[in-house]
């Protein structure tokens, strides 16, 4: 099975489903969308596709927000948002050929009923669908804005539990093309996403040993978003240095009205920040051994939210300008 640092030579763009996942309010959303970009622009055919459907990926992308019937949203670029009732409807329709189920009053009791009497219902119905729109082939891409840390394992992992739960039958079929597409490292990876603080590089350490351990989905790469990035060279920093003796402060305090200091405090607290988030990225570094890793910078006043993504895409492809795809 893939391990960290599978010696697939595959892009990681070029897989058919990608998860973004990670603690919340570390920039998943921001990431995928940023992907989305970059890959559509690319030629590639994607879908976002918004498991939790808080709508913040058409707002980003300053675009309206999308059912679970995906719609395009700009060139080569489709969104949709999970509904696990929707998912059951469709299974139903395809599947079992039960005909459109129309009103949705017995339906949703059915669904409460089947959703809450077995452990993995829901997360199998989230994983079903994205593993029949990768079978479908109507996207060259199915990028996913993932739910949380925790959550996500036990949606990577619904399909061998259910295969190890029941050992025949249908549904043992059912998932075992699930398992063909998801365990399938040249066809699915997790890409974790942290910020550079104790608790949020815990979790992601944690996250990525437990996608190692309790699923077989192919963990392929941790990005680190917001980190303060370098401000000065080190001749500038020298420069700083001597710019905060006093007597400098002074003589610059005659020429130039303002509070110099305030200034000077501000720059110090930002160089504290890049000091403070370095062992923290190291530490995630060296926990993941030969799994990629990019560095994405805090972005400043930055204007529109398009931008935030704009900027992001462009960050993520500096880093990884021959990791996201080949040729
Ligand atoms: N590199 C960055 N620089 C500055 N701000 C950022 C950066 N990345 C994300 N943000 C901001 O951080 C906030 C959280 O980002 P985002 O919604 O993408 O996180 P999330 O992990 O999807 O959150 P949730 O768990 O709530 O879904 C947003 O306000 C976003 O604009
Ligand atoms: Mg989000």
């Amino acid at each position: 099975m893939p391990r960290y640092g599978s010696s697939n030579s595959l892009g990681l763009l070029d897989r058919s489903l990608v998860f973004i996942t990670g603690k919340g309010g570390v920039g998943k959303t921001s990431v995928t969308a940023a992907l989305g970009v970059l890959a559509a622009k690319a030629g590639k055919h994607t879908l976002i596709c918004e498991v939790d459907a808080k709508g913040d990926i058409a707002r980003l992308l300053d675009c309206e927000p999308s059912g679970f019937e995906p719609t395009e949203i700009r060139e080569n670029l489709f969104l949709m948002s999970m509904n696990t009732e929707e998912a059951l409807r469709e299974y139903l329709r395809i599947y079992l050929r039960v005909p459109v189920v129309a009103k949705l009053g017995p339906l949703a009791r059915t669904f409460d009923f089947i959703a809450n009497a077995a452990p993995g219902v829901q997360e199998i119905l989230v994983v079903g669908k994205l593993c029949y729109e990768v079978k479908e082939a109507r996207y060259d891409l199915i990028l996913v804005d993932a739910t949380s840390t925790g959550h996500i394992v036990s949606q990577l992992a619904s399909p061998k539990g259910i295969s190890e739960l029941v050992r025949l039958g249908m549904v043992k079929d059912q998932v075992a093309w699930m398992e063909d597409i998801l365990y399938d490292s040249s066809k699915t990876s997790v890409i974790v996403v942290a910020t550079p603080a104790e608790t949020p590089i815990n979790e992601a350490l944690e996250l990525a040993g437990r996608i190692d351990n309790e699923t077989d989905v192919h963990l392929g790469a941790l990005i680190v978003n917001k980190v303060m990035p370098e401000l000065f060279s080190r001749s500038e920093e020298e420069f700083f240095t001597l710019l905060q003796d006093p007597k400098a402060i002074k003589v610059l305090n005659k020429v130039i009205p303002g509070d110099i200091e305030l200034l000077l405090r501000g720059s110090n607290a930002a160089l504290e920040m890049r000091r403070c988030a370095d062992p923290y990225v190291e530490r995630l570094i060296s926990g993941v051994g030969t799994v990629p890793t990019a560095l994405l910078p805090l972005m400043f006043g930055v204007g529109s939210r398009m931008k935030l993504v704009r900027d992001l895409g462009e960050a993520i492809a500096a880093e990884w300008d021959d990791f996201l795809w080949q040729g």
